[in-house]
């Protein structure tokens, strides 16, 4: 009975977007990058958080947030979606807007507004920098968005510093959707990069944090060369063995859960390190044993059904967006050696030529290879080589081209 009543607590597990933890595992030494970026008094780096899918980029940007505070920075910033990529514009509003959220109670410096030419009635009524204060100067100011821009956050720094506030730092997830939009004489990217290299020249303590997927940093370095010189690039991996079994084991560390080592073991195997496998991996083991135990039975991690329901959940939905020749070219990388790390085109062009009766020129697979990279199911690296941008996707094609191979052969067999 009470074996019973200890297994009942609800299971920790949260496999999910942006889902906290029960337990952050790893990552000390990313944090301890951060505290570093805090201390520099003049902001001469930037911080980028990036990674593949799933490695827990948003859970890691959230958890630097109370630190930052504790440390006397404001924190301002959320999703960048699409509609912010658009526009110069709309890249302006974000900003004022995420502004505004931490300073709508600070209190104007009536004087030193005055003093900068801007007597404005609506400005002076508002006693504090909220959205319309912050709009109300904004649309004073004469020239492009990013002159005003720039004043502006010139303008609130003079009063947030009087608040004995370290600072402001703008963090901003899903940094890769923003893109210049040359085509449209739209130039987002570039702006928000310029404005911030432009105040932080001036000594405004007002720091950047972006956080995407592998192709962020090389489409900042693509809009503005200088990024390479103005962030610090945090790679996040996927998790060591060690601090795989801490994501694992710390939330049931209070609770007598039955898991063993060489099921600990599996997990960890199974989840090739990342996060997201790790959660989702855990919230069905959990529920496993707990059935298993309740009937009576001795527990086990059912991996054949988890790695079933992985590849309908997780990878299926990505999968059947590519189209039936990008999918033999992702099977094509699939089936190299050293596949789960990178490939070049040199290297599927030549193992098509072995594979398949329709084979891919080079610039065939270069073409493709840029497709892929569109839609997220390929990144290429700073070298020039390309890895898949979806972990483990090389393990899901793997066992379709078997299932692939077992069905074809039996429907022969019939024949
Ligand atoms: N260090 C960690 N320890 C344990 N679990 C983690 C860790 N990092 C992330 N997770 C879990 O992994 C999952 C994915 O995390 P998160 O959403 O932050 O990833 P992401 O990199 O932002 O993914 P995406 O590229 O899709 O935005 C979540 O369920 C989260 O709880
Ligand atoms: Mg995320």
């Amino acid at each position: 009975m009470e074996e019973k009543t200890s297994l009942t607590f609800t299971n920790p597990y949260r496999p999910g977007a942006g889902h906290k933890p029960p337990y952050l595992a790893g990552r000390e030494s990313e944090k301890k990058e951060f505290q570093k970026l805090l201390k520099q008094e003049i902001i001469s780096e930037n911080l980028i958080l990036t990674g593949l899918r799933g490695v827990g980029k948003t859970v890691l940007l959230d958890d630097l947030k109370p630190t930052a505070i504790e440390q006397h920075w404001l924190w301002a910033g959320t999703d960048l979606s699409e509609a912010v990529s658009i526009s110069e514009e709309a890249v302006a509003k974000r900003i004022i807007t995420d502004l505004s959220m931490v300073t709508s109670s600070i209190v104007i410096d009536q004087q030193e507004i005055q003093q900068l030419g801007f007597a404005k009635e609506s400005i002076l009524i508002s006693r504090t920098l909220n959205f319309n204060t912050l709009v109300s100067i904004y649309q004073e100011i004469p020239g492009l968005t990013s002159d005003k821009l720039k004043l502006l956050l010139e303008i609130t720094w003079k009063t947030i510093e009087k608040e004995n506030k370290r600072g402001v730092i703008f963090a901003y997830d899903e940094a890769q959707t923003l893109s210049d939009q040359a085509q449209k004489d739209q130039y987002p990217l570039s702006l928000l990069l310029d404005v911030f290299q432009s105040i932080q020249k001036k000594n405004i303590p007002f720091m950047l944090i972006l956080t995407g997927l592998p192709t962020l940093f090389p489409g900042l370095v693509e809009a503005r060369t200088f990024s390479e010189r103005m962030f610090h690039v945090l790679f996040l991996n996927r998790l060591s063995k060690e601090h795989s079994k801490d994501a694992i084991l710390v939330p049931l560390k209070k609770h007598d859960f039955p898991l063993d080592d060489d099921s600990v073991n599996t997990i960890v195997e199974l989840s090739g390190g990342y996060p997201y496998f790790i959660q989702f991996i855990c919230r069905e083991v959990y529920d496993a044993f707990l059935q298993e135990i309740n009937s009576g039975n001795k527990p086990s991690v059912p991996v054949q059904e988890i790695i079933q329901k992985l590849d309908t959940d997780f990878f299926s939905g990505r999968w059947d967006r590519a189209t039936d020749r990008q999918r033999e070219l992702l099977s094509v990388a699939a089936s190299l050696d050293n596949c789960g790390e990178e490939f070049t085109i040199n290297k599927l062009a030549k193992k098509s030529k072995e594979l398949l009766e329709k084979t891919f020129s080079g610039s065939h697979v270069n073409q493709m290879l840029s497709k892929l990279c569109d839609t997220g199911l390929v990144y290429k690296n700073r070298h020039g080589k390309y890895s898949f941008a979806v972990p483990l996707l090389w393990t899901f094609i793997r066992r379709q081209e078997l299932y692939r191979k077992i069905t074809q052969q039996l429907s022969l067999d019939k024949e």
